[in-house]
């Protein structure tokens, strides 16, 4: 196999560690001689909580991130292209690769970083992420395309009030709920879903709820509360599907920046993907843009130990390296 070809494959690989909604990994990867194209998996969408493919590209776009970071540590040059058409036979993003250059420094400790990121449920301690911190990643998420509107507490107190409104109409949701069951709890030998092992045993009791799994995990919250929590939204300027695969990409920057700086974070996608809850993070945001994600920061009690990392497919069922050339 050529160099570029082996360096695509492992850029792809690198990707699996990506976070996605549930953890459905709805992406699959084909590799060409010259070209790394990003896919879609329609038949990984949740097609109740999900039907506009938001969540799914927001996680395909934190792929593609993961794949950058592994060809940026190996110091490859490349371009980008995002047509984003949401058709079977097109690619989201197409990786093309170019000369040899150094590696970057930042992207060598996001490649060490993508292994460590998890999704952490735990409620956070009492010290605050502190704002030089803060301001970083702000810088990190900026640089990949979408911005980080970190919320005052008016607007936190707005952010739980969307959030459980949230909650209260996907609950309700006969299908929603259905969904939700195939994809959470139990211990997901498959290498997909969340198993009960990356759960808390109970919705822990905070200012914004954390989402509500419908079934008991193992995982100790830590009995802390979100007072020292810093609330953020994920925002950028357009609802188009390129917006929403790059705004998955300053996710991805966001939270290997965060993992460098020992920061937890937790996503909320409850409130973006129920329509008038969105339209609250709308309002959050004065208008400025489209509301992606809110998104919890904090620093966690190292005492606690933190619960151990969801499965994932096996390499051979996300990519598909092709033997033309
Ligand atoms: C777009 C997106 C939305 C998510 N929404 C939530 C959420 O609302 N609540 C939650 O607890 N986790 C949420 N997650 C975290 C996923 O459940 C998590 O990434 C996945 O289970 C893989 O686990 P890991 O992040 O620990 O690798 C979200 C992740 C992504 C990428």
């Amino acid at each position: 196999m050529s160099e570029v070809k082996q360096a695509l494959v492992q850029a792809a690989d690198a990707a699996r560690f990506a976070p996605s909604i549930h953890n459905t990994q709805p992406w699959r990867w084909v590799v060409r001689a010259d070209r790394l194209e990003l896919f879609a998996v329609a038949e990984r969408q949740l097609q109740a909580q999900d039907p506009d493919a938001r969540m799914l590209l927001l996680s395909c776009g934190a792929a593609l991130h993961h794949a950058q970071v592994a060809l940026d540590a190996e110091g490859w040059a490349y371009s980008v292209d995002r047509p984003a058409a949401l058709a079977p036979d097109a690619p989201l993003a197409v990786i093309t690769p170019g000369e040899r250059r150094p590696a970057e420094p930042e992207a060598t400790r996001h490649l060490q970083m993508l292994r460590v990121r998890r999704t952490d449920r735990r409620t956070v301690g009492e010290e605050a992420v502190g704002e030089t911190v803060l301001d970083e990643l702000v810088k990190a998420t900026e640089q990949s395309g979408a911005r980080l509107h970190v919320l005052g507490r008016d607007q936190v107190l707005e952010l739980a009030v969307a959030v459980e409104h949230a909650q209260s109409a996907e609950t309700a949701d006969d299908r929603a709920q259905a969904e939700l069951a195939e994809w959470v709890g139990g211990e997901r030998p498959e290498g997909t879903g969340i198993p009960s092992a990356s759960l808390p045993v109970e919705v822990p009791l905070t200012t914004v709820a954390e989402r509500d799994f419908q079934t008991a995990g193992t995982v100790t919250a830590g009995g802390g509360h979100d007072r020292a929590a810093t609330y953020a939204v994920l925002y950028g300027p357009g609802d188009a599907e390129q917006d929403w695969l790059r705004a998955g990409e300053s996710l991805s920057r966001l939270w290997l920046s965060a993992t460098e700086h020992a920061v937890s974070l937790l996503p909320f996608s409850g409130p973006v993907e129920v329509p008038f809850a969105r339209e609250a993070l709308r309002r959050i945001l004065g208008g400025t843009g489209m509301p992606y994600l809110a998104i919890r920061l904090g620093l966690q009690d190292p005492a606690h130990t933190a619960p151990p990392h969801t499965p994932r497919l096996a390499a051979d069922q996300v990519i598909d390296v092709m033997e033309e050339g």
